[in-house]
């Protein structure tokens, strides 16, 4: 019943992002039209269009609104894998879907699970941290997402435990994988930040650790944008490395500081 209750209650809170992502706009920069008083606030919000821009629907990426939902939903339904037999919730991303950068972690954790959101646990707050003080960003700034969808627990059996997660397998990793190459096709993001050894070994195929990998720019495999315009990868340490080891953080900085000068360049 509790079980249930949980689940249910991340469905909805998942479902009340969505809701709020369909709706969100970027921030749009340069001359806004006031709002009058007889129009309400929603209603009455225009983009302003000068010649050398685009209003900003159209600029929104093809896979955002329903073919984003559509993936969604199918990934609530998934089970590709045997993680979706015991996860309470598949967790998709959250964040703005014409972000500049995605940041992608390994797969969701106990609290990721209950919430049906990605680092929304101890990791998330470090996460959230290091976004405001380093890059001046909110989460509704970036996209986060991560490897696998769906929590890979070490005893299946008890979602309810805390200190029950593992790294993905091999297989789970594979199974999940289209979500994310579809995720990520859709946002088009100029960068990715890999959050850990295992983001990094996947998406780059990066095999020596992540010390040694961290804080240099590569060229992500996949051409989202055609031959040469490749987006670029920028491995970091994962906020749980940082939780277990602060001295970790001094890196981690530097690295934000390179993403910083990268995205506003
Ligand atoms: Fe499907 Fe991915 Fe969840 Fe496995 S982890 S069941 S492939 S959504
Ligand atoms: N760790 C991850 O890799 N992802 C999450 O969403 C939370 C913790």
């Amino acid at each position: 019943m509790k079980r249930e209750l949980k689940k249910l209650a991340g469905e909805l809170a998942a479902y009340i992002r969505t809701v709020d992502e369909d709706t969100y706009m970027p921030p749009v920069t340069g001359n806004q039209l006031p709002v009058t008083s007889n129009q309400s606030q929603v209603a009455s919000y225009q983009l302003p269009v000068t010649s050398n821009q685009l209003p900003v629907a159209s600029r929104r990426p093809p896979g955002d609104g329903a073919e984003m939902a559509a993936l969604i939903e199918e990934m609530k339904q998934c089970r590709k894998c045997l993680l979706g037999n015991s996860r309470l919730n598949a967790v998709f991303g959250v964040g703005n879907t014409a972000a500049k950068v995605v940041f992608v972690g390994e797969g969701p954790g106990f609290d990721e699970d209950h919430r049906g959101e990605p680092f929304v646990g101890r990791s998330g707050a470090l996460l959230d941290k290091i976004l405001d003080t380093v890059l001046g960003l909110k989460r509704s700034d970036v996209y986060i997402a991560n490897i696998v969808k769906c929590h890979p627990m070490v005893n299946p059996e008890n979602p309810e435990a805390r200190g029950n997660d593992r790294p993905p397998t091999p297989e789970e990793i594979s199974a999940c994988r289209p979500y994310l190459d579809k995720q990520l096709s859709f946002i088009k993001p100029k960068c990715i930040v890999t959050l850990g050894s295992v983001a990094t070994r996947v998406l780059l195929g990066v095999t020596q650790g992540i010390s040694l990998a961290r804080g240099k720019w590569y060229d992500y495999p996949v051409e989202l944008f055609g031959p040469g315009h490749p987006i670029k990868v920028l491995p970091t340490y994962h906020p749980a490395a940082l939780l277990r080891n602060p001295n970790l953080k001094r890196d981690t900085w530097e690295d934000m500081k390179m993403l910083k000068a990268f995205i506003e360049k």
